[in-house]
């Protein structure tokens, strides 16, 4: 198994690169709290703390040619020879190289002429530092006298400003070296309070802080001046380009090891210099070292024993065990902001986006997605409409892209309802958020839910249908921009005000908010405000059923000159996904079976061998009254790209209808550890998800971009755990409502549920899809399909799933 370039190792829980020239860097993120590090295949990447923008510890070049090349690297001379155990940056070919990337570490070995050298990088829990633990051993018949040279290229901290002021840059950089403790103090007289440290705990023989004097003006680094000469120049960075190098000459008899450690800390103490040679003391212990990883397996231990799978499907178990709550962690953290396809000076943190991520987190650490439930509130104002984005240091909506975009809101609705059907914590929901054109103004996060169904119903178009604003999920079908100038956004461009855009996909959005608004009602004994919210779903959902329907398939939306989008009588983009994603979601189609046909229209129209594109057919010109959706080339993006996110939303549609082999075959056609044998094909990681898969009507179809920071993690985790394997969180416990193929004999799931582990067996002795026959938690039957709310555990349920 496996492919050219590498394998899974489940029982480690680690993916192996066993080749470095993979066919893009493959990445892994270290870091869950607040520092961060973007770690490739070959040591590639950068390093921030809390916010990729505005603290930036070391730098990245995006858009480099080649690819990834600035990072974390260790250079090993060893006689006249130059190598590096990650290959870059002098690719000098290793007699051995293996790459493991696992929950929150990576650890790159690379071996050449009798020598081993292990580079284990991570965060230790709790901590803003990135460790690189370095074994260095010789594995030859004879001794070895090496030179080690570490280096990292700061960054200025705020990191658009760095990559464009030079003007200014170029003259402020400032270091200070102390022993094996290299601080970069730029900026640390005037206005900053922080400084970053690379240290070492090892014995230093020389250092360095100048990329010129490190690297050489005219140079690469894969020709860097100070290991090929062999020796450190003890440069100080005046301006330019400060970096961190330091020089260890190491003697090493045959069978012999060394192990000391790099600590890259973002140092905030009022004291920061005492507090980094305060960790470099720490960390020169080679046990506390040990002990710090040791915490970090134990802790993703911890997080990973909230939901744990045994199915008969290996790929769906092994997404569910490891990598993807590896990319939930990631994209709950970073939401769109940092990866190697998002450049961390842009996005920041996305409304819509991280209320998604937010469902496939909440079972890990609740206690964080109730603070990210409340920032997110925080950025939404007093009539409804939201800060599409916020920084995350800042907690600062984003004006430059301002709000307007009409589905944000809804998404609060559901995410708030998650995070309290999983904790039970109702008090929430009466915390005092604010909005924010009017903070401090004390409204409740359940006002801000009314808010949002309240905005909804009172923007709404001719026919009855929500307004779209900029756009809808779908951030490229602009139907109000009609942009015919190069340098302006398609998704800020154009007036919303007065505009009679109506989108189909936010009424199906607006019924599942509903359905979720009114159960929670419900559940806090408010039975005639889950009535008036009913009352307002059934009036939307009378409309969808009215205009919403084309016959075969729902229309995705009506253009601001009223004509469908979507629709059997368009010309290009006659089926678009999300409409029939979310209508079904929302309950419309359900009595008249019309769900099930817009499903099958999706299947039949969208559905192709790498995934469901998101329209049939691509738009083949540019359409102004569309927006950047028809800007992109066929098959790429949303333009009929395979959009993996919104193919989840189908699996849990099929979920709803009850077609456990549609489900599956839904969730496998996009899920990467499913195309690890395409990799040639497929391009980017096979252990997470990526934005995009081109579709049938790409050059390139199959070919994946912008892996991790997608809302496909958090869905495709929902609708394996809730959908598929039909453990839902709900007010009064979990219910188990399974929709599995009908060849699966059974399954185990254990789940934590509000601090108590339920270990769940379901048996599928008639080879049904769904539906539960029996239920026993510890030995005793229980009617209906909830597992009531149990103290202590761990709690045994036996789930027979057949006809009554
Ligand atoms: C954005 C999402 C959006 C999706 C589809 C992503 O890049 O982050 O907010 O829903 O594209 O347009």
């Amino acid at each position: 198994m496996g492919n050219a370039y590498g394998h899974f190792d489940d029982d480690a829980r680690e993916y192996v690169v066993t080749r470095p020239d993979t066919p893009l860097p493959w990445l892994n993120v270290l870091g869950q709290d607040e520092l961060f590090g973007l770690c490739t295949n070959t040591g590639g990447g950068y390093t921030f703390w809390r916010d990729a923008r505005l603290r930036r510890l070391t730098r990245y070049r995006y858009n480099d040619a080649p690819y990834d090349s600035v990072g974390r690297y260790l250079f090993v001379r060893d006689g006249a020879t130059v190598w590096n155990p990650g290959w870059k940056p002098t690719k000098t070919p290793l007699d051995r190289y293996e790459c493991r990337h696992g929950l929150g570490y990576t650890r790159i070995t690379g071996a050449k002429d009798g020598v081993e050298v292990e580079l284990l990088f991570f965060v230790p829990p709790g901590e803003d530092a990135e460790l690189w633990r370095t074994t260095v051993r010789n594995v030859g018949a004879v001794t070895k006298e090496l030179t080690l040279f570490s280096y990292v290229e700061f960054c200025l901290y705020e990191a658009l400003n760095d990559m464009t002021n030079f003007q200014r840059t170029y003259s402020i950089g400032e270091v200070e070296v102390d022993g094996g403790a290299i601080f970069h103090t730029t900026e640390y007289r005037e206005r900053r309070d922080h400084l970053t440290m690379f240290g070492c705990t090892g014995e230093i023989a020389g250092f360095d802080t100048s990329r010129d004097a490190f690297v050489g003006v005219h140079n690469g680094l894969h020709e860097a001046t100070v290991p090929f000469a062999g020796a450190a120049a003890n440069s100080v960075a005046h301006g330019w380009n400060p970096i961190g190098s330091h020089q260890l000459d190491l003697r090493l008899e045959p069978g012999a090891e060394e192990r000391f450690a790099f600590v890259l800390a973002y140092l905030h103490d009022p004291e920061p210099r005492e507090q980094g040679r305060a960790l470099l003391a720490r960390y020169r212990d080679r046990d506390a070292v040990e002990s710090a990883f040791a915490a970090l397996g134990e802790r993703w231990e911890s997080l990973l024993s909230a939901f744990q799978v045994d199915c008969p499907d290996p790929h769906a178990t092994r997404m569910a065990n490891t990598w993807n709550p590896l990319q939930c962690m990631a994209t709950f953290n970073l939401s769109r902001s940092a990866s190697l396809y998002e450049s961390g000076i842009g996005r920041g943190m996305g409304f819509r986006d991280s209320n998604q991520d937010l469902l496939g987190f909440v079972h890990l650490i609740p206690e964080r997605a109730r603070g990210r439930l409340l920032d997110l509130a925080a950025t939404q104002l007093a009539d409804g409409t939201c800060f599409h984005q916020y920084q995350p240091l800042t907690k600062q909506g984003n004006a430059e892209i301002g709000g307007d975009f009409y589905d944000d809101h809804l998404w609060l609705v559901l995410s708030s309802c998650a995070y309290v059907k999983e904790t039970g914590d109702d008090s929430v929901l009466d915390e005092p958020v604010g909005y924010a054109d009017t903070p401090g103004s004390g409204e409740t996060l359940l006002h801000h839910l009314e808010t949002s169904i309240a905005y909804t119903l009172s923007h709404r178009g001719p026919h009855g249908l929500p307004l779209i604003g900029h756009a809808d999920w779908n951030d490229c079908l602009n139907l109000n921009c009609f942009s015919t100038e190069p340098d302006e956004s398609f998704q800020t461009a154009g007036d919303v005000e007065g505009s009679v855009a109506e989108s189909v996909m936010i009424a199906g959005l607006f019924l599942r908010a509903c359905d979720e608004l009114a159960a929670l009602y419900r559940h806090l004994g408010r039975d005639e405000d889950a009535k008036r919210v009913d009352a307002s779903s059934a009036e939307m959902l009378a409309v969808v059923e009215e205009h919403g329907w084309d016959g075969e398939w729902y229309v995705r939306a009506f253009d601001a000159a009223g004509e469908p989008v979507g629709s059997h009588t368009c010309d290009e983009g006659r089926i678009f996904i999300e409409s029939q994603a979310w209508c079904v979601l929302g309950g419309a189609g359900r009595e008249n079976g019309r769900a099930r046909r817009a499903l099958e229209s999706v299947r039949e129209h969208l559905g192709s061998e790498h995934g469901i594109v998101l329209h049939q057919p691509a738009y083949t010109r540019y359409r102004p009254e569309l927006g950047e959706i028809t800007s992109y080339p066929p098959g790429y993006k949303e333009n009929a790209g395979v959009f993996s996110h919104n193919n989840t939303w189908i699996t849990l549609a099929w979920c709803l209808e009850g077609e456990g082999e549609r489900a599956l075959e839904t969730y496998l056609a996009i899920c990467p550890s499913a195309r690890e044998e395409a990799i040639e094909t497929y391009r980017s990681e096979p252990y997470v998800y990526a934005q995009m898969i081109a579709g049938p009507d790409a050059a390139t179809p199959g070919e994946a971009k912008n892996s991790w920071l997608t809302g496909t993690a958090a869905w495709a985790f929902v609708s394996l755990a809730q959908g598929i394997l039909g453990i839902e969180p709900g007010y009064d416990g979990l219910r188990v409502n399974p929709c599995i193929p009908r060849g699966w004999g059974g399954y185990r799931v254990s789940r934590r549920f509000r601090g108590v582990l339920y270990e769940i067996e379901v048996a599928n002795p008639d080879g049904v899809s769904r539906g539960v026959r029996s239920l026993h938690v510890d030995g005793r039957e229980v009617a209906g399909d909830v597992i009531p709310l149990a103290a202590g555990g761990p709690v045994q349920v036996q789930v027979v799933l057949g006809a009554n």
